[in-house]
């Protein structure tokens, strides 16, 4: 079932079921009668081939919400408002759409479309995390023009991804829960080292990549923990234990003690290679120590993608635990981002590499990701300019395929 609010992106809702119709899919459209202001009812019947209703007063005798409901293989809202999240996470059932979603048994995904201030709301924010908090996916808006002048997170993304999103989780789905019982330890968001008590030196990971793939193994049956640096503001997915740190050191005990009875091990946090050689106990004060702030010394921190991998290969953790790692790469004038995502990957020493190509504001912090995934013995997959999710799909799809050899 697609289900489209009243929002300007209702338009692209029409390629979103052509594209499903183009795949054999049998698609029923649910708009709100808001989305009707934007896109008329003959067209939804014409490009789905099915009756559109907004009401569960249409058609009494079916009981078409318990029908569509219990019927769907999977429900998608797209375009997503502000309104329709709110009364999803409500439990409202005012209207067919949210009383077929309160129906559904089925995954469910939500893609949100809206002014980058209506997204930031807290109202918004909240209500997503209670979506997320109950197993359904909310993917990420794009960032770019919005309806107006105005520009920023928000946008609809494109309906390819979101057909494409689709389709891995439903096939993650039908491959059961195809990681049912097995233990995902995942890191996420980006380690901070202390300069003093109130200063430290960080970088911009936002957590986004780790929380989707913790998100989708918790779909697909898996027991997730999420090592988490520095990302309060992310809800936690439904299903996912979370611990908290903040330092690399923390961070790779955090994750040394969880990856012990692991099943698979996936480093995408992104971890500070250095740290300040001291830690200031008190606030370093201006024109204190001007040589001292200077120039800071710093020393190395461990390498804990290579730590991990090291210790299952002395078999101090299972010796068949799949060891994923990311890496964040750019080309020089002699090799392309992909030769050096090569190279990394032979010297981490892990099963899979995710190899994301960065720079012109690609990436952190950014709800979309393109690159390759790295696997032995294999070409690259590519890894089509997506959302956050279907990367992370993608990527357990790949951690699947290698656990079932
Ligand atoms: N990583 C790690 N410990 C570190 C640095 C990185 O475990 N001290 C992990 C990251 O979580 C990621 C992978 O190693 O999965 C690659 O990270 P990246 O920063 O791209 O690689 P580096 O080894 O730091 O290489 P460089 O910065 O020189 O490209």
């Amino acid at each position: 079932m697609v289900g489209v609010a009243g929002g300007i992106a209702a338009y692209k809702a029409c390629h979103l079921v052509r594209d499903f119709k183009e795949h054999g899919d049998s698609v029923r459209v649910v708009p709100t009668q808001a989305a009707l202001q934007f896109v008329g009812a003959a067209t939804f019947e014409a490009l789905s081939g099915n009756p559109v209703s907004t009401t569960v007063f249409d058609d009494v005798d079916s009981v078409q919400h318990v029908n569509i409901g219990q019927h769907a293989d999977a429900v998608v809202v797209a375009p997503a408002t502000a309104d329709v999240i709110a009364r999803i996470a409500a439990g409202r059932a005012d209207d067919l759409l949210t009383a077929t979603v309160l129906v559904a048994t089925c995954p469910v995904i939500v893609v949100p479309a809206m002014h980058t201030e209506m997204w930031q709301n807290p109202a918004t924010v909240d209500n997503v995390a209670t979506l997320r908090r109950r197993g359904i996916t909310v993917m990420e808006p794009a960032h770019g023009r919005l309806t107006g002048r105005d520009s920023g997170p928000g946008r609809l993304p494109e309906p390819e991804q979101i057909a494409e999103l689709v389709r891995t989780e439903l096939a993650g789905y039908r491959m059961g829960q195809g990681l049912a019982g097995k233990k995902i330890v995942i890191s996420a968001g980006g380690t901070q080292e202390n300069l003093d008590p109130v200063r430290y030196l960080g970088n911009r990971s936002s957590g986004r990549q780790g929380f989707a793939l913790a998100e989708i193994a918790a779909q697909r049956g898996a027991n997730v923990t999420l090592v988490a640096g520095n990302t309060e503001k992310l809800p936690v997915p439904s299903g996912a234990k979370v611990r908290n740190v903040v330092s690399t050191a923390e961070l790779q005990a955090a994750m040394e003690e969880e990856a012990r009875d692991a099943d698979v091990v996936i480093m995408a946090a992104a971890v500070a290679d250095y740290r300040p050689a001291h830690i200031a106990e008190s606030k370093m004060k201006k024109g204190q120590a001007d040589a001292e702030l200077s120039s800071i010394q710093l020393v190395e921190n461990p390498d804990v993608l290579k730590g991990i991998v090291a210790k299952r290969d002395a078999g101090e953790l299972n010796p068949n635990a799949v060891v994923v790692g990311f890496a964040a790469e750019t080309g020089d004038a002699t090799h392309s981002a992909l030769d050096f995502a090569k190279e990394k990957f032979l010297k981490k020493g892990c099963d899979l590499l995710m190899a994301n190509e960065v720079g012109e504001g690609k990436v952190f912090g950014q709800s979309d990701s393109e690159g390759w995934i790295l696997s032995r013995g294999a070409a690259p997959q590519v890894v089509a300019h997506g959302s956050k999710h279907v990367v992370a799909s993608q990527i357990l799809d790949a951690v699947q395929e290698i656990m079932s050899n």
